[in-house]
């Protein structure tokens, strides 16, 4: 079975953590997050996968390579500027097989597609849809569904008096490549806005899949998924290299303060006397953690430095940051790639600062 990754959207809502490193290949636990997507496809088939990048395509290119290291062969195709989803399926045309598996690149989920796929030929569908209900659908492809399965409305971000279902577009269909005659060549193209609509009545079918499925595009959904995979809520192959312990501890770790888990930790990490790492933490390699300082439920990449008594809370902080003592970092922050900050600085409320910004000590208190 053949796949074709959406990937060449710019992750705005992800920013800063995506304005070095494209949204697929940002680092999710242990890995780039499209690993576990490539893991699951791989699942259900799928040894041949072309990823539709735009944005710091080679940033993508220079991560996955060719494919070998996750057993599935990779191609990719680079738009010279953003087609749009239904776009960016018409430009890879000539390498897609008549029936193909298309995932939007930011879906961190375990559906059946297996499932999915025996449906699709059982219906004869032209297009079916994975759908998984969910408890605000306005962020997503809202899809009304007969009791054949077949698709009633597809309403894209709907507003809130359209919405009467919780069932929504997971971002994974099985297409047949025939509906990419309708879509017109080198213009931006929405799939979802202007091709599953003409579908309704026309061969679009759903399928209600069952099982985890999250959206990694913001941050509170990155910090999310982190958690849910720490936890197993979503089948990947992490909990493997656990073997029955609750915490991943990389090589050449020191751990002096308390480290609770579940938790990941990268090879070189200190955590230094006095400091509290909790609440499904994930730390990347070479990591320092300083004297009293907490870290809970917060993802901290490579090579950042907390100083002593900084708490970090349901934070994520870019690789190589350096953060000062006694620095509060609460719910929702992003600090992005080589952020600065001196001493005592409190940030609040999803407060992003942009990669290589560097603050004073002091500069700012909530
Ligand atoms: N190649 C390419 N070119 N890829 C693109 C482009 C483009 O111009 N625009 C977006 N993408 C990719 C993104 O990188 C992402 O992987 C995927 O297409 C979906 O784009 P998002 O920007 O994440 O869309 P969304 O999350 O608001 O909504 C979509 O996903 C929901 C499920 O998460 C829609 O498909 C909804 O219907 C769906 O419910
Ligand atoms: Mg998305």
């Amino acid at each position: 079975m053949q796949a074709l990754i959406l990937a060449g959207g710019e992750g705005t809502r992800l920013r800063p953590l995506t304005a070095t490193v494209p949204k697929p290949v940002v680092p999710l636990v242990d890995r780039p997050f499209i690993a576990f997507m490539l893991e699951w496809l791989k699942r259900h088939g799928v040894d041949d996968a072309v990823i539709s990048c735009g944005f710091l395509a080679s940033g993508v290119r220079n991560v996955l390579g060719d494919g070998s290291a996750y057993g599935v062969r990779l191609r990719y195709v680079e738009e010279p500027r953003p087609l749009g989803t239904g776009g960016a399926i018409k430009f890879a045309e000539s390498l897609l097989e008549e029936r193909v598996l298309v995932l939007n690149g930011d879906v961190l989920t375990d559906i059946d597609l297996t499932e999915q796929i025996a449906q699709h030929e059982r219906t004869g569908a032209k297009l079916t849809l994975a759908l998984i209900g969910v408890d605000d659908p306005s962020a997503y492809g809202l899809v009304r569904l007969n009791g054949d399965n077949s698709v009633r409305a597809f309403l894209e971000k709907p507003s809130p008096d359209q919405i009467d279902t919780n069932l929504v577009n997971a971002g994974a269909y099985v297409l047949e490549r025939s509906v990419l005659d309708g879509i017109p060549a080198g213009r931006n193209v929405s799939i979802e806005r202007e091709v599953f609509p003409t579908l309704v009545d026309n061969g679009l079918y759903g399928y209600e899949s069952s099982g985890y499925w999250l959206d990694i595009g913001t941050p509170e959904r990155y910090l999310q998924a982190t958690h849910d995979i720490l936890d197993g809520a979503v089948k990947t192959s992490v909990p493997d290299g656990y073997d029955g312990r609750s915490v991943a501890l990389g090589s050449g770790t020191t751990v002096e303060g308390r480290l609770v888990g579940p938790a990941h930790v990268g090879d070189g990490v200190t955590i230094a006397r006095g400091a509290l790492v909790s609440g499904r933490t994930v730390l990347g390699r070479n990591v320092s953690i300083g004297a009293g300082a907490h870290v809970d439920g917060a993802v901290v990449l490579d090579g950042a430095v907390v100083g002593a008594n900084t708490s970090i809370t349901h934070a994520i902080v870019g690789p190589g940051v350096q953060l000062g003592a006694s620095c509060r970092v609460g719910k929702g922050v992003v600090l992005g790639e080589g952020v600065v900050l001196g001493a005592e600085n409190h940030l609040e409320a999803g407060a992003r600062l942009f990669p290589n910004v560097s603050l004073p000590d002091g500069a700012i208190k909530f």
